[in-house]
């Protein structure tokens, strides 16, 4: 298979004041794309950075037949560009292609599309301690049918877009326990668009109730945490980091993962298990210290300062000698080589 890419690169925009625009509004300059029709991989190309021109009868318009990533890319303290955990992302990209009945794309192309992009437009990689470049692979479904069916072609595409704090304070969160994310068996573990979109009505509600987010909770009890929002669900009780388990129905975060490789390293007690809010209940009832944060690639470390349960809101601890700031640390130092990375995490292209 024929993986080269041609690149086809426009005159200069210049990189305007991205920091004050809200995430993912800016795209950078070029973008790629590759089409998959016949069973192959077809016009592997960095272009311009243009709209799509679509059917109505576009199959992914219909039935969600879609699929994302989202990874980062940071200004390195030499001055290099590092893309970080490209082959996790790359990993759980194709798990979920697979899951949604979509071509895998080889991992050659996917690097290679992430590296020519990147360089192209590494102007646009924030040198601000708090600024990357979040990358979105995705791909849809593009056979033009709306019968309901596998599509046959593909777009898989990369667009870029310079990205700082995702949450600017701290969130306020509500335990969900009537609607849920996923199901076992169902879509929870694949980045697909529909997870999102589901996620909304809920989230709609307890946004008018006053939370930025949900902490969804199992299908089966409505008990169990599952992940909040864009991101997986950490606490730290009486000093052990404690994460719900990948069951099947929640995303394996890259941050999730980073962080407890860190924390582990560290000598921190970790536990990955089932976490009921009841448990949650108990601790800030006993006056334990608990701390309560999202991880995610685009919201890294988002810490929480309020838990709804009920009727009751609980407060978390956030000051800034908390754990979960002590790990975020640590993986902006990884990131930004200040500190060795020892796991092979980062990708200097
Ligand atoms: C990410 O953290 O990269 C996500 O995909 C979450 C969100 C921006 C959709």
């Amino acid at each position: 298979m024929e993986h080269t890419i041609s690149v086809t690169a426009q005159a200069e925009r210049k990189v305007t004041d991205t920091k004050s625009v809200p995430f993912g509004k800016v795209p950078t300059e070029h973008m790629f794309m590759a089409e998959y029709k016949n069973g192959q991989w077809h016009h592997a190309q960095v272009v311009p950075f243009h709209d799509l021109t679509l059917s109505p009868l576009t199959l992914c318009l219909h039935y969600g037949q879609t699929v994302f990533e989202g990874m980062k890319a940071f200004s390195m303290e030499d001055g290099s560009i590092n893309v970080f955990r490209m082959d996790k992302h790359y990993d759980r990209f194709n798990k979920s292609l697979h899951r949604m009945c979509m071509p895998p794309v080889p991992e050659k192309l996917f690097i290679n599309a992430i590296k020519e992009l990147v360089s192209l437009d590494a102007d646009w990689v924030p040198k601000d301690a708090d600024g990357s470049l979040y990358i979105r692979p995705f791909m849809i479904a593009t056979e033009d049918r709306i019968g309901v069916k596998v599509s046959d072609e593909y777009l898989f595409m990369v667009v870029c877009s310079p990205a700082f704090q995702y949450y600017t304070k701290p969130l306020r969160v509500k335990i969900e326990t009537t609607f849920v994310r996923s199901a076992a068996g169902g879509t929870g573990a694949a980045k697909c668009g529909g997870n999102y979109g589901g996620a909304f009505y809920p989230t709609s509600l307890a946004r008018e109730a006053g939370y930025d987010q949900v902490l969804w909770t199992d299908s089966v009890h409505n008990e169990f945490i599952e992940e909040s929002g864009t991101m997986n669900a950490m606490f730290v009780i009486d000093n052990v980091l404690i994460t719900p388990e990948l069951s099947g129905t929640i995303l394996d975060g890259v941050t999730r993962d980073s962080l407890l490789a860190i924390a582990r390293e560290k000598g921190i007690n970790v536990e990955v298990r089932q976490i009921s809010y009841n448990e949650l209940i108990d601790a800030f009832e006993a006056g334990r210290q608990v701390e309560a944060f999202g991880a995610g690639t685009a919201a890294v470390v988002a810490p929480i300062a309020t838990i709804a349960i009920g009727h009751k809101e609980y407060n978390c601890y956030t000051e800034p000698d908390a754990l979960m700031f002590r790990l975020q640390k640590e993986l902006y130092d990884i990131r930004r080589g200040i500190v060795p990375d020892t796991h092979g995490w980062n990708n200097i292209i």
